[in-house]
């Protein structure tokens, strides 16, 4: 079998549920994710834990619970929900976003990545986290754990954060066009519970049999950083 697919059917018995993931059960019946939750978790997770994230969104989208209703509210309260978060820029963009694709895109997010890109607040990271995991696009989608998993499973040397660009062409090689979003969230999930930056649980991961990393017993080194 394929490596990309061994990866997402490990994904399908063990991804963690989030509250803004679609569960598995749901998506077997066509339900697709809301690109409004999708954009909302992918910015609050820019530079905060999942652990730390999962009430906020909550209450994000308990107040507002559409596009429409942020893009309506006053930016005050928006930057007192935000309390804790930090960087309070992205608090600032996501209101500017949100007011943006009410006013310029009739309420929809744009689909393409390239036009995502355009949107305030949201980067290359974002933008391709976005186009995959809400409307199905292909795209490589590369954060800190996809740089590590992959680091390992090609033992790549190259240091950060050079690294990045070499990972980059190898997750739009490994990304599968159907179910591209779940693939990087099945790299997320496989980088935060097994291929973790410190001891990582080489012997239940999918990709044991084709980790170069782990072969060469140097899979715990990886990625490597360039020194201070
Ligand atoms: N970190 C950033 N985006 C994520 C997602 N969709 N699932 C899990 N962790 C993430």
């Amino acid at each position: 079998m394929q490596d990309n697919l061994v990866l997402l059917y490990w994904y399908d018995r063990n991804s963690r549920q989030l509250p803004w993931r679609t569960p598995p059960t749901d998506i077997l019946s066509g339900a697709k994710p809301d690109p409004y939750h999708v954009w909302l978790s992918e910015i609050m997770l820019q530079q905060t834990t999942v652990a730390a994230v999962k009430s906020y969104f909550e209450l994000f989208i308990r107040t507002w619970p559409t596009l429409a209703d942020m893009a309506h509210a006053e930016e005050e309260d928006i930057l007192k929900a935000w309390a804790g978060l930090g960087y309070y820029s992205r608090a600032r963009n996501l209101y500017k976003c949100a007011k943006h694709v009410q006013l310029h895109h009739n309420g929809r997010f744009p689909e393409e990545e390239e036009r995502l890109l355009a949107l305030p607040g949201i980067g290359p990271y974002t933008a391709a986290a976005i186009t995959s995991i809400a409307f199905g696009r292909h795209a490589a989608v590369v954060d800190g754990n996809v740089e590590r998993v992959l680091s390992r499973r090609h033992a790549l040397l190259t240091e950060l954060p050079a690294l990045k660009a070499e990972v980059k062409p190898l997750m739009a090689e490994v990304t599968p066009h159907d179910r591209p979003g779940d693939f990087a969230q099945a790299m997320m999930d496989l980088g935060a519970t097994i291929c973790t930056p410190k001891s990582p649980a080489c012997g239940i991961c999918p990709w044991m049999d084709v980790c170069e990393g782990r072969k060469q017993g140097i899979a715990d080194t990886l990625p490597r950083k360039a020194p201070k």
